[in-house]
């Protein structure tokens, strides 16, 4: 039974950023309902009425996942790490954005698929095959006749978006070596809860994935988890392999150190959940006061990238340009647009001193070390950013 442990209102399509305010875009604007639900069954907390991949995976897409240096190296690192271990002839991609991991790979080696077609036209420029399609069985049998099954597919903040997990891991069953790999990496529900990272809910997230509940889906569809990594990426994600039930590889001890820790952090239980959602409705308060404050004491407020995350939470708290001046994003089709819902200005980033930006709400958080060193000299004159993790403050 899925159980709803938290509302997070009406929200719009994340990527859906405004070229104007006309009228007629505005008319245009979707909005859903944001619940949150916990699986009874098998503990995995979803979005309880996902919106149609459709609607949000086109070949209008903003995102570039290359616009950050702290992604670019991850995605070398991991790269490297899983050629190492695991020698692959042949790998395949899902979800390969704008080639930021593909990059690392030669051409022949490795298959991409990605939905948005603005982004697949990228990479098959570049002269990486690239599926412009959803994965799903058809594409996985399509792509097996066509080049023989893979050692490794690799996912990074892709399966999470996927409503039908089965499907997913039938087709990675299909395409897959006897000895083959999938790895996977997508935010993990444990950081949501330790950091009160409510903003890690919005549309494209449609699962937030814990040990416990992966390790239910991937029995069901006869595969096992080999390995298992907590990591800093994303503000805390989960980094899973699996294989095949009767794959050659040992299941490695963190599996049930893993296990046990998500056993004892009560994981596993509604509560946990309904008392996360508690302090939500605080963080949202106490959010509100400050930025209250903030401009009856006539200080600029700007927030610093236009990012999914920060969707929900402007959205869920009513935050909108009266309380943040403008968002600065260094993503180029995001600038001089508006973000979705509540329709503050974008623009290209700026020199914040010269700007007299006196505190900036750290919209992308998830990369707080990267922006701190960048924007030293807003801090030596005196500004200050904002925060909502794991409390709001300012520093
Ligand atoms: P993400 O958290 O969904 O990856 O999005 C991060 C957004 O923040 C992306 O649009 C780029 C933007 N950004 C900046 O504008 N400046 C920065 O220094 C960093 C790290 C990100």
């Amino acid at each position: 039974m899925k159980k709803i442990f938290l509302n997070l209102l009406k929200q719009p399509i994340t990527n859906s950023y405004l070229p104007n305010l006309k009228s007629k875009t505005l008319k245009k604007e979707f909005f859903y309902n944001l619940s949150m639900a916990f699986d009874t069954n098998n503990y995995l907390v979803s979005i309880k009425k996902p919106i149609n991949p459709k609607n949000q995976y086109t070949d209008k897409y903003a995102h570039r996942a290359s616009q950050s240096k702290t992604m670019n190296i991850a995605f070398r690192k991991i790269a490297n790490k899983l050629r190492k271990r695991f020698k692959p002839k042949l790998t395949i991609e899902i979800g390969s954005n704008d080639g930021v991991f593909l990059k690392n790979f030669s051409k022949k080696e490795i298959i991409a698929v990605e939905p948005c077609k603005n982004l697949a036209k990228i990479t098959n420029r570049q002269g990486y095959k690239t599926f412009d399609k959803f994965w799903n069985l058809n594409l996985s049998k399509k792509i097996t006749y066509k080049k023989g099954k893979v050692d490794l597919i690799y996912s990074a903040n892709t399966i999470s978006h996927i409503p039908n997990l089965d499907e997913v891991f039938k087709a990675v069953s299909f395409c897959l070596n006897d000895h083959g790999v999938f790895v996977f990496e997508d935010p993990y529900i444990g950081s949501v809860i330790e950091n009160n990272s409510y903003d890690q809910f919005y549309d494209e997230h449609v699962h937030l994935f814990s040990l416990i509940a992966i390790s239910n889906v991937v029995k069901k569809n006869n595969l096992r988890i080999i390995d298992v990594e907590i990591l800093e990426t994303h503000g805390g994600s989960i980094r899973f392999y699996v294989t095949k039930i009767g794959s050659k590889f040992n299941t490695s001890k963190k599996v049930n150190n893993l296990f046990k820790s998500e056993i004892r952090k009560k994981l596993n239980n509604f509560t946990t959940y309904r008392l996360f959602s508690n302090r939500v409705k605080k963080s949202k308060k106490k959010l509100l006061s400050l930025l209250k404050k903030l401009k009856k004491d006539k200080k600029k407020v700007i927030s610093y990238g236009a990012t999914y995350k920060s969707a929900t939470i402007f959205n869920y708290c009513n935050i909108g340009p009266d309380l943040i001046s403008f968002v600065t994003d260094s993503t180029k089709n995001k600038q001089g647009k508006y973000t979705p819902g509540m329709h503050i200005p974008i623009k290209p980033p700026c020199d914040m001193v010269k700007e007299k930006v006196d505190f900036a709400f750290l919209g992308a958080w998830n990369f707080s070390k990267e922006i701190k060193h960048k924007e030293k000299k807003f801090l030596k004159s005196g500004g200050k950013f904002i925060t909502h993790v794991p409390t709001v403050r300012s520093f």
